[in-house]
C-alpha cells in the first residue's frame, strides 16, 4: 500500500497548471454517448474518476484515444455494445447513474446499473433522479442481482419531453434530466434545476452536439429533442475545487501560488470568503496568484450552498484555513448531511473544532430537525501536529494534505489512490511548490474506499 509522507512547516511558492474539471469531465464522457459522432475534449485530467469513466465509456462499445500527455481526448461511440453496466462498477464513483440518462433514447434494451451507496459524506439517494427520467417515460426498478443491487431502466416506448420539477437543485438529477431530454420526443423543462459550473460546461457541450438547450433567469432549462448529432471539440473548464485547494494551501503555509488558468467567474465566492478572512490573492488575465498577507481573521459565518452558493467542496479546504486564522468562525453545511466526519482526525491534529446538529446560520436548512452533526465551530488559531491518517473521501482526503503541510513534524496519510481520483499529479505538483512531500510503501493492504465523490 501507498503512503503519502507529508513533513510540514514549508511555505510553498512557486507555479502550478489547474486541471480540467473532474466533474465536468465525466459528465462529457458520459454525454459523448448519446451521439455517434466524434467528440474531442481538450483539457483532460489524468485522474482516477476519468479513467474509470473511460472503463464505462469502453465497456458500452466506445472507442477512445486519450492522448495523456497532450491531456486531449478522442472517444466515439458508433453503436453500444451492451447496455449493462458490469457490478465490478458498482461503488466505483456517481457517474454509473447517469448512464442510465444517456443511454435511454439510445436503446430500447434494458439498461442495467449497479446501485450507487455513498455513507461516507451522505446518503446519497437517487431518488430525484429516478422521478425525472420517469416524467420523460422511462419506467425504472431496483432489483437485487446476485448480493449487490442494480437498477433496470427501460423507455421501450421511447421518451416523451415533459416537465420535470426538481425538488432540490440536485447536480446530478439535473445532468441525468438533461441527458435523457437530448434524444426525447418534443421538449423538456427542468425546474428548479442546479446551474453549477459544470452543469453549464454540459449544456454547451451538447449544444455544440446539435442540442436546442436555453437556461432561464429562474434555475430553469428548456431542451428540444433532437436526432441527429454534430461532431464536437471541446476544452474543459478548469477544476475549481483543485484551485480552491491550492490556494487554501498557498495563503495557510504562508506562502504565495500562482494557478495558471485558475477562473475568477467560478470562483467568485470564494474569493469573497478568502478575502473576508485577510487572504490576499491577484486576479491576472491567465491565472490567479493567492499569497498570506500577514494576519489571518476569523470570525466569519460560512454556509455552504448550491451554485453560486459557496461550494460543500471548499468547505474542507476552507476549514483547515480556519484553524490558522485569530477567532471563533461558524460553518454549516446544508448540501450534504454527514460532511463533518474528517473533523475528528482535525481535533486529534490539534485543531479546536466543535460539532453541532442545529443549523448554526442563517437559514434553517433541510437537516434542521434531522439529527446530523452538520454545523462546526472554529476556534483559532491552533497549531496542527502531524498524525498517521486514513482518508475516508476525496476533499476529506486533500484537507487532511493541508493540514499535515501546516503541521509540526510528519504525517502520514493512507489512501493515495483516493487523491488520485481526484487531484492530478498533486505529489509533483505539491513538490513543486516546495512542499516536503513523497509516497513510500507500506507492507499493510487496504481496498481502497469506495463512493464517497
Ligand atoms: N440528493 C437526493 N436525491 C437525489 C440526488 C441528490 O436527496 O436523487 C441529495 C444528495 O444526497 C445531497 C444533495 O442532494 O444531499 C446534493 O446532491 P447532488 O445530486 O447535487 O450531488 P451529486 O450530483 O451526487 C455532484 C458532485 C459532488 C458535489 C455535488 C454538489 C460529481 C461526480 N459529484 O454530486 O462532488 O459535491 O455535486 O455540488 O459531479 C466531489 O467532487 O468530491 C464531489 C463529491
Amino acid at each position: 500500500m501507498k503512503i503519502l509522507q507529508v513533513e510540514g512547516g514549508t511555505a510553498l511558492k512557486g507555479k502550478i497548471k489547474a486541471q480540467g474539471a473532474k466533474n465536468a469531465t465525466t459528465k462529457l464522457l458520459v454525454a459523448s454517448l448519446i451521439s455517434d459522432q466524434p467528440c474531442i475534449l481538450n483539457n483532460v485530467p489524468n485522474i482516477g474518476d476519468v479513467e474509470i469513466t473511460v472503463d464505462l465509456c469502453k465497456e458500452l462499445g466506445s472507442e477512445v484515444i486519450w492522448d495523456k500527455k497532450a491531456h486531449r481526448l478522442q472517444i466515439r461511440t458508433p453503436y453500444l455494445k451492451t447496455s449493462y453496466i458490469p457490478q465490478r462498477f458498482s461503488g466505483s464513483n456517481r457517474i454509473p447513474i447517469l448512464m442510465i440518462g444517456a443511454l435511454l433514447g439510445r436503446t430500447e434494451e434494458d439498461i442495467i446499473v449497479p446501485t450507487a451507496g455513498g455513507d461516507r459524506i451522505g446518503k446519497r439517494p437517487i431518488n430525484f433522479h429516478i422521478k425525472a427520467l420517469e416524467t420523460l417515460g422511462a419506467k425504472i426498478e431496483a432489483r437485487v442481482m446476485k448480493t449487490e443491487g442494480a437498477y433496470f431502466a427501460q423507455a421501450h416506448e421511447g421518451l416523451t419531453g415533459g416537465v420535470i420539477q426538481l425538488d432540490y437543485p440536485s447536480v446530478g438529477a439535473t445532468e441525468n434530466s438533461i441527458l435523457a431530454a437530448i434524444r426525447a420526443k418534443g421538449s423538456t423543462t427542468i425546474k428548479n434545476a442546479a446551474i453549477e459550473p459544470e452543469v453549464i460546461e454540459l449544456m454547451l457541450f451538447l449544444q455544440k452536439m446539435g442540442a436546442v438547450i436555453t437556461l432561464d433567469t429562474d434555475r430553469t432549462i428548456h431542451i428540444e429533442g433532437i436526432k441527429k448529432f454534430h461532431p464536437v471539440e471541446h476544452t474543459i473548464v478548469s477544476d475549481r475545487i483543485e484551485a480552491a485547494s491550492y490556494a487554501v494551501a498557498a495563503i495557510s503555509t504562508k506562502g504565495r501560488v500562482f494557478i495558471e488558468g485558475a477562473q475568477q467567474l467560478n470562483m467568485l465566492t470564494f474569493l469573497n470568503k478568502l478575502r473576508e478572512i485577510g487572504g490576499g490573492f491577484n486576479i491576472k488575465s491567465d491565472g490567479i496568484e493567492f499569497f498570506h498577507t500577514g494576519h489571518l481573521t476569523g470570525g466569519m459565518h460560512l454556509e455552504t450552498d448550491v451554485h453560486p452558493g459557496f461550494m460543500t467542496d471548499w468547505q474542507q479546504p476552507f476549514a483547515v484555513l480556519l484553524t490558522q486564522t485569530q477567532g471563533t468562525s461558524v460553518l454549516h453545511e446544508t448540501v450534504y448531511e454527514n460532511r463533518f466526519g474528517y473533523i475528528q482526525m482535525l481535533r486529534k491534529m490539534g485543531a479546536d473544532i466543535e460539532l453541532f446538529r442545529q443549523c448554526l446560520g442563517g437559514k434553517p436548512c433541510r437537516f434542521a430537525t434531522r439529527n446530523y452533526y452538520h454545523s462546526a465551530v472554529i476556534r483559532g488559531a491552533t497549531p496542527l501536529v502531524g498524525s498517521e491518517i486514513s482518508i475516508p473521501d476525496l476533499r476529506a482526503g486533500f484537507a487532511y494534505v493541508l493540514a499535515a503541510l501546516l503541521a509540526e513534524g510528519t504525517s502520514s496519510i493512507e489512501g493515495v489512490p483516493m487523491l488520485e481520483r481526484g487531484y492530478e499529479h498533486f505529489i509533483e505538483k505539491l513538490s513543486d511548490l516546495g512542499a516536503k512531500v513523497k509516497i513510500v510503501e507500506s507492507k499493510k493492504s487496504k481496498p481502497l474506499a469506495k463512493l464517497a465523490v
